[in-house]
């Protein structure tokens, strides 16, 4: 039985990557919806029905666990999957998404950072917050408008650690410029979407949407305070999660086969998929119906 990451497109090919490197053991399939990409837009019911659909897909094809890389559909979609569509078709099989352990990340670099708080780690902060309980600490959230309207990143975030102050603001352009290529137009984009959190003050900041990842350094480069990127998180929180589930662990077959799939191939899809995650990426086209 494999792993699968679904993605609404290429971006969660960042994820998959660091997951592969970090976990190469295993067999994979990767399902990127790019017929039906972006997803950061769309209703919930709509965000819904696709990753239903994606769930059908990569359980028939042999997957025991699914990893749901996209944020937005796991923001929208993962807990009435958990709640309804498991039980009702795969209750032994499991999908767990992005949200949970980046808000976890997020609030164990808060903890870190204050006990070097000392070492004026918080650099945006008013002097005196530097002692202040950590309940009263801001984080940041940067996401898809979906992502943001959805609030999972507030819930999840006060349910780790209740009292967090969350700060969000979607970001909506920064998906196509990494899809066309367009880091060189990033810096003021990026520091358009960056004013507001550092008005502020935030403590840390979570990049909560797949293809942020790509652009981690230069996030890190405009503004002082941990970035949590979701490449950086999601390997360990799965290698820490296989650990503890024995029982799912099991049942992964280990020979390191790795398959990805898209919903729409074009040459410029094939580019892109290179650019973020090399040139052994094999993109076949696939139907989810
Ligand atoms: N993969 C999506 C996410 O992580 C970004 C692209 C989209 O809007 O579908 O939120």
């Amino acid at each position: 039985m494999r792993i699968g990451v679904f993605d609404s497109g290429l971006g969660g090919l960042l994820i998959a990557q660091s997951i592969i490197k970090r976990l190469p053991q295993y067999d994979y399939l990767y399902l990127g919806d790019t017929k039906r990409v972006p997803y950061g837009n769309r209703s919930q019911k709509t965000i819904h029905e696709f990753i239903s659909q994606a769930l059908d897909y990569l359980f028939k094809s042999d997957c025991e666990l699914i990893i749901l890389a996209c944020n937005t559909a796991s923001a929208e979609a993962l807990r009435k999957s958990q709640q309804e569509y498991l039980p009702r078709n795969y209750p032994d099989r499991r999908v767990l998404g992005v949200v949970i352990p980046m808000a976890e990340a997020a609030v164990e670099a808060l903890s870190a950072g204050k006990e070097m708080a000392g070492a004026g780690t918080r650099s945006a902060g008013p002097v005196g917050s530097l002692s202040a309980d950590i309940s009263a600490t801001r984080v940041g959230v940067l996401a898809t408008a979906s992502t943001v309207e959805s609030g999972a990143y507030a819930r999840e975030l006060n349910r780790v650690r209740p009292g967090i102050v969350v700060v969000q603001n979607p970001a909506p352009l920064l998906v196509p410029l990494v899809e066309n290529d367009g880091f060189k137009y990033v810096g003021p984009v990026l520091d358009d979407y960056l004013a507001p959190l550092r008005e502020r003050q935030i403590d840390s900041l979570i990049l909560g949407c797949t293809h942020y990842a790509a652009l981690k350094d230069q996030i890190r480069e405009q503004i002082s305070v941990p970035v949590i990127s979701p490449d950086e998180v999601v390997p360990e929180k799965l290698a820490d999660y296989l650990e503890r589930h024995p029982e799912i662990e099991s049942k992964l077959s280990k020979k390191a086969s790795r398959t990805y799939e898209v919903t729409d191939l074009t040459e410029s899809y094939y580019a892109l998929a290179r650019r973020l995650a090399g040139k052994d990426v094999d993109l076949q086209l696939t139907s989810l119906s």
